[in-house]
């Protein structure tokens, strides 16, 4: 008996997956960046960005990778230890602190590695992770490859976060991990609460503020902006530039010897080539229109109200009150792909959100706003979306 070849076996995998109405495509659209993408041949109004924004198309992003490309060459040529840590770098780590308030920071080749370098390198054999249940997808995978005890806590629960935090052993490091915007959900994690739980158990609070840096707080500094908090030597804040900064690559800021940890240890930044400068370049002006062009925080925060508004007025039900990501439940996955599909037909474009991505039971449809849309493309996505779901009976 020969054993099943291993092609057939993953066939079958994805096959389990398909019949169950889990099938994923990779649908090119384009142009890349905009209010408009082309999906299937339809010109349609994109609801489905991160870019929060709206910088991704932001002239002064694309001068300055092109500037950095054309002076310092489109490779880094070594990992950061050896010799890829480029002068952009350094100059883009000292924006980073300023920008978040810390003493110091340091650049990742994307906020997924930012998150595995972070909490796999702080907490090891050991010591004790505490991780919210909605927690994004990077820091799970991140507090399995670290080899520490790790307990969930439910959503948003910081008094049972501190519960698990004093079943830490002695001696070894407590770590409090959360996202401090829920990518799926849109709502805020209670930083303050899981702030004071931190200092109580002697615990590091790693904030992973992918979709909170740029839009939430006063001045877009993300969740402790938000609360009226500054950072404290307890805090790890990581982030992302994919997002409302427009660009690409991953960040952590907090105490020197957060940063100096790191540097000895994050395997997801030693072991991998430097972002090239006209990366690092492009992170950096994306940093400096957060505080030149403020209008389009106030601009992003107004539509994202207007459209929960209209969808309130249709009777559609909005799982979290405030931001940029206003997901649209719909209970199974047959049902987010039919109104997915409604809204296509209907020109606008916002993809269903099935498990594993969230939980069984709570598909979704995701939309985005970005300051890049306008009052109208708000009406016209509410318009379809109350028109999509009348139609597939919800
Ligand atoms: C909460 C959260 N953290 C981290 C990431 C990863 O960031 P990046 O896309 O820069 O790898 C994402 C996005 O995909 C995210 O939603």
């Amino acid at each position: 008996m020969g054993s099943q070849p291993a092609l057939e076996i993953l066939k079958e995998r994805v096959a389990g997956q398909q019949a169950l109405g889990l099938t994923r495509r990779l649908v090119s659209v384009g142009p890349s960046c905009g209010r408009f993408v082309s999906v299937r041949g339809r010109r349609c109004l994109l609801m489905a960005s991160n870019d929060y924004l709206g910088l991704a198309a932001h002239p002064r992003l694309a001068q300055a990778s092109l500037e950095a490309a054309l002076a310092c060459g489109s490779g880094s040529g070594a990992s950061r230890l050896i010799s890829g840590t480029l002068e952009a770098h350094v100059e883009l780590e000292q924006a980073i602190a300023r920008f978040k308030h810390t003493p110091a920071a340091l650049f990742f080749p994307t906020g997924y590695m930012t998150n595995l370098g972070v909490v796999s390198t702080l907490a090891a054999e050991g010591d004790l992770i505490v991780s919210d249940r909605l927690n994004h997808a990077s820091l799970i995978d991140a507090c399995r490859l670290s080899h520490a005890e790790v307990k969930v806590y439910p959503h948003g629960d910081a008094a049972q976060a501190e519960k698990l935090l004093a079943q830490g052993p002695q001696g070894g490091i407590r770590l409090l991990v959360t996202d401090g915007v829920f990518s799926m959900d849109g709502d805020l994690a209670p930083v303050p609460e899981l702030l004071e739980a931190a200092k109580r158990q002697n615990a590091l609070l790693v904030i992973d503020d992918a979709h909170a840096t740029g839009v939430w707080g006063k001045t877009g500094r993300g969740t402790l902006d938000h609360f009226g908090l500054e950072p404290t030597p307890e805090v790890v804040m990581a982030g992302t530039f994919s997002k409302a900064l427009g660009g690409l690559g991953g960040f952590v800021a907090g105490a020197p010897e957060v940063i100096e940890a790191l540097v000895h240890g994050a395997r997801s930044l030693l072991y991998s080539t430097a972002p090239p400068p006209a990366q690092a370049a492009v992170a950096l002006a994306g940093l400096e229109l957060v505080d030149a062009e403020p209008w389009r925080r106030e601009h992003l925060h107004a539509l994202s109200a207007l459209l929960r508004h209209r969808l309130a007025e249709a009777g559609l039900k909005v799982a979290c009150e405030a931001g940029p990501i206003v997901p649209v439940l719909t209970g199974s996955a047959k049902a987010a792909l039919e109104l997915a599909e409604g809204l296509w037909r209907r020109g606008v474009f916002a993809p269903a959100v099935r498990p594993p991505t969230v939980p069984e039971g709570a598909s979704r449809i995701r939309l985005t706003v970005t300051a890049a849309h306008e009052e109208q493309d708000i009406e016209k996505a509410a318009q379809a979306l109350a028109e999509a779901a009348r139609e597939a009976g919800l």
